[in-house]
């Protein structure tokens, strides 16, 4: 634990696993005895980045980039080596929502120690989900997501369903710049146009880097709303123009549409058009005559009543094998000598938060209950989640989350099966709420 200084989401009582014995090899790291398909290094490196405006970032980043993507096809073999350049605390790569073998997930002090400046440690698992997936470090997250240490993990299916003409990454992020904080799309802070023909199919995967969830906006276009989290929904309904959706911290949905003859715009925020950055899909037949009524009336995306249910185990479960309460809340205390305001499950701050015990094969029940101020995006490492009720009620259409945002006031009520044996994180992926107090941990028996 770094001296001093918080060690955030690296473990408080630091478990350090030793896998390097028996059995428990094979489950924990995968079967990695194939060659690897694809080969991907990042070097985490601190590094002064231009967004669009002119505004400058001193980030730490992977690469050298904001956000860097990692494209990979569904089944590969995927190995990716991280090197620590000059990220004095150290660095790892958690592969967020992506459902690796617990050894591959790094969460330092737990799954992996951390990789301190000259050191690497290398990933390798089987990319078998498919969709937009991101990556961060989980070596004092709170700190360093925020300046930059992230990418995105698109994974293409092995067999395409939809063929889509233009596809577009939105990576929208708050940083900390010599001009105050900027919200941003990657480097671009300022409305972007692309100039995309009439009849084309547009596909846009919007990852959510942000603590705080944020609202998007379609205007122009009926869409569809396609993934949630990485997972394809089942006949999506058509949403009407300028609906509105709220993406959790660490989410992400991917969107899509047909480039109608007039201007779309997508942008963050429900209201007006606010200097928020913002992406304009222009028609490239001709000169652009009339904008979208960009004050239009909007609705709201709901997840609990949209396409088509999802059916799993989860979804047929007439009893549940282990059944779990997180009552979200918060109270004041020391820490790290100070008097602070933290986040509690159950009324206890990380570390002495439960651990939740599980065995494999079981159908595990997990309810949310928000008695706080602030919404809480619930994050679960190594599963995805089906949400089932919603303030008590089973919801129209189950779905799966791998970050559910709890508002307050709200109860959820979600289910996974314990199938990725490990140790693993199921915390607020606010990370400022995960470094004071609101992780637990989830262990196999
Ligand atoms: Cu995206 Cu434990 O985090
Ligand atoms: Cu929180």
């Amino acid at each position: 634990e770094g001296g001093g200084a918080p060690t955030l989401l690296s473990g408080g009582h630091a478990m350090h696993r030793n896998h390097s014995s028996g059995g428990e090899v094979a489950a924990l790291t995968g079967d990695v005895s194939a060659p690897a398909d694809i080969k991907f290094e990042l070097v985490a490196q601190q590094k002064e980045i231009t967004l669009a405006s002119g505004a400058t970032i001193d980030a730490w980043t992977y690469n050298g980039q904001l956000a860097p993507e990692l494209r990979v096809r569904q089944g590969d073999m995927v190995e990716v080596k991280l090197v620590n350049q000059d990220i004095d605390k150290g660095v790892t790569i958690h592969w967020h929502g992506y459902n690796v073998p617990n050894a591959m997930d790094g969460v330092p002090g737990m799954t992996q120690n951390v990789v301190k400046p000259g050191q690497s440690f290398t990933y390798k698992f089987r990319a078998k989900q498919a969709g937009t997936y991101w990556f961060h470090s989980h070596q004092q997250a709170a700190e360093q997501v925020i300046k930059g240490l992230f990418g995105t993990l698109i994974v293409d299916p092995k067999n395409e369903t939809e063929v889509y003409d233009e596809e577009f990454t939105v990576v929208t992020h708050r940083w900390e710049t010599d001009r105050g904080y900027k919200t941003a799309f990657g480097d671009q802070d300022q409305a972007q146009t692309k100039q995309v023909a009439p009849g084309r199919k547009i596909r846009l995967r919007i990852v959510n880097t942000h603590n705080l969830s944020q609202k998007y906006m379609l205007q122009g276009v009926d869409y569809r709303i396609v993934s949630i989290d990485g997972v394809d929904i089942q006949e999506p309904d058509r949403l009407p123009d300028s609906t509105a959706f709220r993406l959790a911290s660490g989410g992400r949905y991917d969107i899509a549409f047909t480039m109608p003859d007039l201007p779309v715009l997508f942008k963050l925020g429900e209201g007006k058009h606010d200097g928020k950055p913002s992406l304009l899909f222009d028609t490239d037949t001709r000169p652009q005559t009339e904008s979208p009524s960009f004050e239009a009336e909007f609705a709201w995306f709901d997840p609990s009543q949209y396409g088509k249910a999802v059916v799993n185990g989860t979804t047929s479960a007439v009893k549940f094998d282990r059944e779990f309460t997180m009552i979200l809340g918060n109270k004041m205390g020391f820490y790290n000598g100070k008097f602070h305001f933290l986040w509690t499950i159950n009324g206890k701050v990380h570390p002495n938060t439960p651990t939740f015990v599980v065995k494999e094969g079981e159908n595990v029940k997990t309810t949310f209950v928000n008695r706080s101020l602030t919404e809480h995006p619930m994050h679960l490492h190594g599963h995805h989640m089906t949400v089932l009720k919603k303030n008590g009620k089973p919801v129209k259409t189950p779905w799966m989350t791998d970050t559910l945002n709890v508002l307050p006031g709200e109860t959820y009520e979600v289910a996974f099966i314990a199938d990725n044996p490990g140790m693993w994180m199921d915390h607020c992926h606010n990370l400022d709420h995960a470094a004071t107090g609101m992780i637990l941990h989830l262990m196999y028996d």
